[in-house]
Order: C-alpha cells, then sequence, then structure tokens
C-alpha cells in the first residue's frame, strides 16, 4: 500500500519520498510539471497483468518519450500512434515496439513512410477510400502487400463517456459488412475496432459495443482476428469516480468470450488516459486573487486545456508551510495569457484564504494535460521535476484518506 499524507498544507511525505510540496519550498517562478515515473509503471503493470488481452498505448495521450520508455520497461510492447510525428517519435524512442496506425483518416504519404520505413503493418479504416488508400500506398510496383493487418473502426455509443468520440469517426452499421468484406481480401490479419469515448464511467459501455461487433460479424459472415475495444478506461477526477477497472476487463472478457470468433481471435485495448493520467500533476503560483477567482501562472494555452474548453475538473491542493486552518471555498482559474477564453471555471476548492504568492498543486495531468501545451503568449516554459509521493487519485494504489473533498479516494 502506498502511504501519504495530504491535509492542507505541505504533505508530510515518507522518509525519503520527495513531494511536491518539496518543489513548492523551492518558490518556482514558473509552473513546474511533477512526474511520477511509479505512478505510470504502476498502471501499466496493471493493464499487461490483468486485461484479458493484449495492450496498447495511445501515444496521443502523454508522448513523452520518458514515458514511452518506463511504459516499455513496464511491458508495453505494441503502441496506438495516429499520425506520422507519433509514428516517428515511437519508431526513434523504441526501436523494437510494435506501432499500429489508428487514426482512420491518414495522409497516402503517411501510409508509405509507415509502412516501409517504419515497419508498420497495422492500420484502421472506416471506409472503402481509405481501404483502397492503404492498399495503393503500401503496394510495391502495382503487386499488394500480403502483410496488413487491417482494422474496421465501427461507430458506437458514446452514451456513457464524458468525452464523446461518436460523431468523427466509425463506418455506420449499414456501411459495415462491405468494409468488412472488402478489407478481408486485402488483409492478412482483419479487426474490428471501436472507441467508447474517453472517461467511460461504466463498464456497460464496452458490452454495449461488443454487441456491435458481434452483429457485425454474424452479418458479413467473415473471419475477425483481432477485436480491439479501443480506449476509454477512466481514471479518477473529482466527481467522476468509476468502478475499479477489474469490472471493465471482466466484461470486457464475457463479451468478446461470446463472440463467434473468440477461439481464434485477438482481443486489444489501446487505453491513453488510463496509462497516464497518474503520471504527472503541475504546481502553480497565484499570481494574484480577484475575490474568488484566482490569476495563477498556467492555464488554457498549457496543461489546462480541458479545464478551460470542457470544464474538466482537476484535484487541487493548496501547498503552503504552516498549512491554512481556514474552511474551504470555490475559486476559479484565470490562466496567464492575455486571453478571456484563459479561464477554467472548475469550481476548484482551496482553502478559503488562498493569496497571491501561494503555490496550489494540480492533479491527474498526465493524459491530455501536459500534451496540449503550447506557448502562446511567451508562456508555456515549464519545469519538470521527479517526485515520488502519490498522485492525488488513483485507480491503482490504496491511498491514505486526504481531507480533502475534492482529492478522490477509491
Ligand atoms: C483510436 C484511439 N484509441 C485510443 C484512444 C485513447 O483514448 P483514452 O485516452 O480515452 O483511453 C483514442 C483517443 O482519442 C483514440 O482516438
Amino acid at each position: 500500500m502506498h502511504q501519504h499524507h495530504r491535509a492542507l498544507g505541505l504533505a508530510v511525505a515518507p522518509l525519503g519520498t520527495r513531494s511536491g510540496a518539496d518543489i513548492a519550498r523551492l518558490r518556482p517562478a514558473q509552473p513546474v510539471t511533477l512526474l511520477r515515473p511509479h505512478a505510470a509503471r504502476r498502471a501499466a503493470r496493471f493493464f499487461v497483468e490483468k486485461f484479458p488481452g493484449r495492450s496498447l498505448y495511445a501515444v496521443k495521450a502523454n508522448p513523452s518519450p520518458d514515458l514511452l520508455q518506463i511504459l516499455w520497461d513496464a511491458g508495453v510492447t505494441h503502441y496506438d500512434v495516429a499520425s506520422i510525428g507519433e509514428v516517428r517519435l515511437v519508431s526513434t524512442t523504441l526501436p523494437e515496439a510494435t506501432l499500429c496506425f489508428m487514426h482512420p483518416v491518414k495522409a497516402e504519404e503517411a501510409i508509405a513512410e509507415a509502412y516501409f520505413d517504419h515497419g508498420v503493418r497495422t492500420f484502421s479504416l472506416d471506409t472503402l477510400e481509405e481501404l483502397e488508400k492503404i492498399v495503393g500506398a503500401t503496394s510495391t510496383d502495382g503487386v499488394a502487400a500480403t502483410d496488413l493487418n487491417l482494422l474496421v473502426r465501427i461507430r458506437v455509443s458514446s452514451d456513457h463517456a464524458k468525452l464523446s468520440l461518436a460523431s468523427k469517426f466509425g463506418a455506420q452499421p449499414d456501411e459495415v459488412k462491405a468494409l468488412l468484406f472488402a478489407a478481408r481480401q486485402a488483409a492478412d490479419g482483419l479487426g474490428i475496432c471501436f472507441h467508447v469515448g474517453s472517461q467511460a464511467m461504466t463498464p456497460a459501455a464496452y458490452s454495449e459495443a461488443m454487441s456491435r461487433v458481434r452483429d457485425a460479424i454474424i452479418e458479413a459472415a467473415v473471419t475477425v482476428d483481432i477485436v480491439d475495444v479501443g480506449g476509454g478506461f477512466p481514471s479518477a477526477y473529482p466527481g467522476m469516480e468509476p468502478p475499479a477497472l477489474e469490472n471493465y476487463f471482466s466484461v470486457i472478457h464475457a463479451a468478446f468470450e461470446a463472440l463467434p470468433i473468440s477461439y481464434s481471435a485477438e482481443l486489444w485495448c489501446e487505453p491513453g488516459r488510463a496509462l497516464c493520467a497518474e503520471y504527472a500533476s503541475l504546481i502553480v503560483r497565484v499570481e494574484k486573487r480577484r475575490g474568488d477567482e484566482l490569476y495563477i501562472n498556467d492555464g488554457a494555452y498549457g496543461a489546462l486545456f480541458d479545464a478551460a474548453h470542457i470544464g474538466w475538473r482537476y484535484p487541487v491542493q493548496l501547498l503552503r508551510e504552516p498549512e491554512s486552518n481556514t474552511r474551504p471555498a470555490e475559486f476559479s482559474f484565470y490562466g496567464p495569457t492575455c486571453d478571456d477564453l484563459d479561464h477554467m471555471a472548475g469550481p476548484f476548492e482551496l482553502p478559503a484564504d488562498v493569496r497571491a504568492g501561494d503555490y496550489i498543486e494540480v492533479g491527474m495531468l498526465g493524459a491530455y494535460g501536459c500534451a496540449m501545451r503550447t506557448g502562446f503568449n511567451g508562456f508555456g516554459v515549464v519545469n519538470s521535476e521527479i517526485v515520488d509521493d502519490e498522485p492525488m487519485a488513483s485507480l491503482y494504489a490504496e491511498v491514505e484518506a486526504p481531507a480533502r473533498s475534492n482529492v478522490v479516494k477509491l
């Protein structure tokens, strides 16, 4: 069990532990990203050991080379890449890794480079046009490749997810039969994939999607070699406390076993968020307070894109010594740029006496947080520090009950 103490003020970390509080004590003038390799390693081991199939990492969630190496060392051998930039990054960082190009709309040049220069053999698609493009771009002197894994992405509902992925990609039910049939002719391995939306709050998201897979297989009457249940596995945020991941795994396993092709097919998943959310958090400084609005030195154009644009709530804690004893109050944040849109509504719960000069740790920013940072308006310079205290919430560790209402304990 990973013990830690998180009362309102600075954490009293176990001996030898380096924590966010230690970094705040140095009074950094710029935001600091706190990296927790042990948390990423633990998440990866969990998926590698407990998911009843193969776990790919969806690189877009956080493409940090250090993180890629941690996941590789923990046993993640396959990577979901969605652009030629990600293909190049992973093949340089992890030359032995297997890459799967899972964006259903790709440039022909990207497919050709991935196939011929980086050894990518697995591609997803959701139209006949994309199938033709993949076949064309991977042919040699007019002769089609015979070693392709082609995964047909089907559209499924995002009803159970906090972030929809149901509009942009995925073949409709009346298109799937022809697509599976055509892809079968071109593929060495044929797969079906889907994405239930990010931060799926119930395992039912997967059982419902798997019944669409079942319908598709039966209707097309083709042999399917791979079923890829995508990403969507949740992490823990204030107001979003999901069931244990084991529940998701057992629902997926049961649905997979019930498919007519399960005896010969492989089961895959492609988590992004669940593998890296706990990997990073951020220390910001309060530059100004105006009522219940705090002007902090990172924001919508930094690691807090989702907090600004989709109202995502991250856990926060005040890092002050001695700790504040005032009651909690609700705050919103303004980021550092001159843009009104650089606003995070929250609400973020902090001691009522928070003031300029205070440091705040914003937790759970390892997925779609650090990866979104820009240099807009001259901001965006951030230092990173490795710490070994616990993340502010965890689906993988039993953490000690914090004395805060906006820090999640599971
Ligand atoms: C094809 C694909 N796979 C996996 C993921 C990762 O999803 P999540 O971070 O919700 O696990 C995404 C996210 O957009 C995706 O588009």
